[in-house]
């Protein structure tokens, strides 16, 4: 799997099992935001709630295939492609039916590398963006299984250091079984209000627990970030200069710096 230029195809994970933590938020504008640094992106929509496909203002009537088909009935991602208004990102979209994937899955077989196998034969794409559901299932766990690396959206609130444990277990079990280079891309605090000191406090926790492995970058509460998908929009084509999409830009740079790093030290 190669991208255009003839570089290997990056494939990140968006995950987090709790909901509500910024995950869709962020894979849609990390997509928008390397989109716009000239990468050639698709972003696989794996949650059967479909809001990075809202998001992005893929409606349900121009989508003839979804990630359901490409995991369940060999359609190849080609196929089940649609373009966005965003140049040089397509999308994978989601589909209600995989809220039943979870129980179909467990019975078929190679279950753990159906979407790995479906996004090798992806095409020539810089980096392939997974939104995860909110929880650690078998989707999710094909998502893990299917990545080189993995952006884990943290809110910073009490319980945070305890579900970032549990994620870390996890990838931990998914290295020894499935897929040994698996990495954690990076942390990235969202939602962060610096005025309040539970926040500051846990902010410290987690850079601490975590080190460099923490994103320098932190994504603002800011609610334009949240208005932009009834709009249908990424929030940095909504609103370009809003704190949120300043954010989720420099985010993108750090991104592609640790690829860079990452696809040096494979070489090397
Ligand atoms: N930095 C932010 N500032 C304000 N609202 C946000 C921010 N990030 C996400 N939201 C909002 O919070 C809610 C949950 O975010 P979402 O990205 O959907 O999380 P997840 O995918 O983890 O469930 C959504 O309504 C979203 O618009
Ligand atoms: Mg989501």
């Amino acid at each position: 799997m190669h991208s255009l230029s003839g570089a290997e195809t990056r494939v990140l994970a968006v995950v987090n099992q709790k909901g509500g933590v910024g995950k869709t938020t962020t894979a849609v504008n990390l997509a928008t935001a390397l989109s716009a640094a000239r990468k050639k992106v698709l972003l696989i929509d794996l949650d059967p709630q479909g809001n990075a496909t809202t998001g992005l203002g893929v409606r349900r009537s121009v989508i003839r295939e979804s990630v359901y088909d490409v995991l369940f009935d060999a359609v190849p991602i080609s196929e089940a492609v649609v373009e966005t208004k965003v140049p040089n990102l397509s999308l994978i979209p989601s589909s209600v039916h995989l809220s039943g994937a979870e129980i179909e899955l467990v019975t078929s077989e190679n279950r753990e590398y159906r979407l790995k196998a479906a996004v090798e034969q992806a095409g020539a794409y810089d980096y392939v963006i997974f939104d995860c559901p909110p929880s650690l299932n078998l989707l999710t766990l094909n998502a893990l299984v299917a990545s080189h690396g993995l952006i884990v959206p943290l809110q910073c609130e009490f319980y945070a250091l305890e579900g970032l444990s549990h994620l870390l277990k996890t990838v931990e079990r998914v290295r020894k079984r499935f897929n040994p280079t698996l990495e954690i891309q990076g942390v990235v605090l969202t939602m962060v209000d610096r005025r309040n000191n539970l926040s500051r406090l846990v902010e410290e926790d987690v850079r601490e627990f975590m080190g460099d492995r923490v994103y320098k970058t932190v994504i603002p509460r800011n609610v334009r970030l949240s208005e932009a998908p009834s709009y249908g929009l990424p929030a940095i084509v909504y609103d370009m200069r809003c704190p949120g999409a300043k954010a989720y830009i420099d985010l993108a740079k750090e991104v592609i710096k640790r690829e860079k790093t990452a696809v040096q030290a494979l070489v090397a």
